[in-house]
This record gives structure tokens, sequence and C-alpha cells, in this order.
């Protein structure tokens, strides 16, 4: 098996704690630097960058050892490689990129919400914000921003409740930023149409994926803690109405399956239907690092093959295989 993958040439990952990524999600080595104390310049070029994409272009994986990433099949070979400058980029085996295409900005973990799959409590610590204003700053001295096609907004936080990525929200305009498109992953509930039309770069963002995790109000307020499932369907709907006017091109829903909703998938892809979803996807609950007291992540897992549940849960699955939806991971549990 020939692996190889894209990112390392094209996309940063900025995280929570100044943390820089060139890998693939999930890798096991450590981050390649840190954006709170060194220049991202110096890090999207630095040695270890540079030996990550020797590997990737050698095609000997040298500085994977440990990486078990690699004997996955779905990490073997990802990205595209059709396009003028991964060609450029193959053939003159390079090593140096001037800058990324892709920037992935996960840097404040600050919330409105406290999911039970994510965090027990509602605390938004004051190093939250310190370290995104800096690692914001610093990406922004880089002038990557005028170069980049894609910001994608995700991470470990919500970024409509940051102050700082709101902040470069509203330094982001069409003008002035031609060549950039903006990609959002949220929880949805402070997008209103408000919210909507108050962003400077509201026409940058064409692609929107809201995380739900329930098609009931029970379930989903006793899942998404602080949230209001009225407030997120009103909100749904007005995101549906500007996928309908053109305004963004795809609108996402996401389902992270847990012991306390898997019996709502069938009435999660209705109400996806419903609202008009570009696609639905269904994700593996994964043991972070919230889910510290021992077996409450076992208990949660219904995916998991020792499950008491785990049967009926198989079960729920099987009846929505042959709607469009999207299930990860999920897929080997169907018939
Ligand atoms: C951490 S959130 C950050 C973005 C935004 N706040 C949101 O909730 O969509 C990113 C994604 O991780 C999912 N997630 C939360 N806890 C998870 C867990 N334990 N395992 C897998 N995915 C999880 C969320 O549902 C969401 O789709
Ligand atoms: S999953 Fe998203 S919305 Fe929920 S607590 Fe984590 S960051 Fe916040």
């Amino acid at each position: 098996m020939a692996y190889f993958f894209t990112k390392p040439f094209e996309k940063i990952d900025l995280g929570p704690s100044g943390g820089v990524s060139i890998c693939q999600p999930g890798c096991v080595r450590k981050p390649i630097g840190n954006a709170l104390k060194e220049n991202l310049r110096s890090i999207w070029n630095s040695k270890a960058a540079q030996e990550l994409r020797k590997t990737v272009l050698d095609g000997n994986f040298k500085v994977c050892e440990n990486c078990n990433l690699k004997e996955n099949e779905e990490f073997c070979f990802s990205g595209d490689i059709d396009n003028a400058f991964m060609q450029d980029v193959i053939k003159n085996k390079k090593t140096i990129i001037q800058n990324p295409r892709t920037i992935k900005i996960g840097y404040d973990r600050t919330c409105n919400l406290f999911c039970n799959t994510c965090r027990d409590e509602l605390k938004n610590k004051k190093e939250y914000t310190e370290n995104a204003e800096k690692i914001q700053e610093n990406l922004i001295q880089t002038g990557w921003l005028k170069k980049a096609e894609w910001l994608v907004a995700s991470g470990q936080g919500e970024v409509f409740a940051s102050p700082t990525i709101n902040k470069l929200f509203q330094m982001l305009t069409p003008e002035e930023y031609p060549n950039l498109t903006i990609k959002i992953f949220t929880n949805g509930t402070l997008l209103t149409e408000q919210k909507w039309n108050s962003l400077n770069c509201k026409d940058m963002i064409k692609w929107i994926r809201v995380s739900i995790d329930a098609a009931t109000k029970e379930t989903y307020e006793k899942i998404r803690r602080g949230g209001n499932f009225e407030q997120l369907v009103s909100n749904l709907e007005f995101l549906d109405r500007l996928k309908k006017e053109g305004k963004i091109k795809n609108l996402e829903l996401t389902f992270v399956v847990q012991k306390e909703n898997y019996k709502e998938m069938t009435n999660f892809v209705e109400l996806g239907e419903e609202i008009g979803a570009t696609r639905m996807q269904f994700m593996q609950l994964k043991k972070w690092n919230k889910f510290e007291e021992e077996g409450e992540y076992e208990k949660m897992a219904v995916h998991l093959e020792n499950h008491p549940e785990h049967e009926k849960f198989v079960e729920e699955i099987n009846k929505i295989k042959n709607n469009k939806v999207f299930y990860e991971l999920l897929e080997k549990f169907r018939d």
C-alpha cells in the first residue's frame, strides 16, 4: 500500500494551547511547534515540518514510526493531488511551502454550552481568551489570511461564543480578503438572523456544520447542556433560508451517538430532511479528556460491542440505512 496525504503541504491546525499541527487529525506525534512561543511562519517551514513533508514525498514514513494512523486504510491516502499546486509539490519534491492554503482555527476553548460528551461545567477560563488572542495575533502577522483559500473555524470551543474569533470575523471582509472562504463548525445556538447580519464576513461563509445530537427538546437539553431547542430549530430554519437563497452552499447536521440519544437517530434524519440539510452525519463518541471517571465513557458508548444496548443500537442504525446519511465509523454496524 502506497501512502500519501496532502495535509502537511497545504493545511495548518492551530490548537488552544498553542499546539500547531500539519498532520492528520488523531496523529499521535507531538505538535510541530507552539504558536504561543514561536513565530507561525518559522513553524510552518521548520525542520519538523520539512521532515514530515519529506517522509510523505519519499513514501517511507520514517517520522511516523509511532503513529498507528498509517495502519488505518482511511488515512493511507487522503487529499486531492490532481491540482497544479500538489502536482508541482510532488514533481519538485518541495518541502518548503510559501503559505498554507487552509488554516484551521481551533484556538479558543470558550463555549456557551457544556455538552455531556465534551465538558462538565460551564466555566470559561480567562486563559482561554488570553491564549486565543496571542495565537490569533501571531496568525494575523503572517499575512496568510490574504493568501489562503479556506479558513476553517472549528476546534474545542464555540466560534460564536469566542470574543477573539468574533473580532477576526469583523476584520475579514470580502473586499479585503477576496481569496478566502470560511467554513464553520458550530453548535448553532448563537447563530440567529441578527447575529448573521452583524457579521462583516458573512458573504465569505459558504459552509456551515451544526452539531445537534438529538431530535427532541428533552434529549437535546439533556445532552447539549445550556442550549435551548426551540432557539436552535429557529436558527436552523434561518440557515435553511440562506441555503435556499444560495448564500451558503452546505448545511450539515451532526449527531454524536451515545446511550441518551441513539433511539432518536431516525427522528434526526427526518429533522434534517425537514430543515433541508445537505448532509447528516452520525459520529462515534470518542474518549476525550472529559471522561475522567472510570467507566463513564463505556456506559455512554453504545457503539462498543460489549455495551448492554449495543444490539438495540444496531437495530436503530439499520432503520435508517436507506437514507442518504453519512455514518462515519458507524458504517461497520450496518447489516
Ligand atoms: C468540540 S465541538 C466544537 C465545535 C462546536 N462547539 C460544536 O459543538 O459543534 C466539535 C465537534 O465535536 C463533537 N463532539 C463533542 N464531544 C465529542 C466526543 N466525546 N466524541 C466525539 N465527538 C464529540 C461535537 O458534537 C462537534 O460536532
Ligand atoms: S461540543 Fe461544542 S458546544 Fe458542546 S461543550 Fe464542546 S465545544 Fe461547546
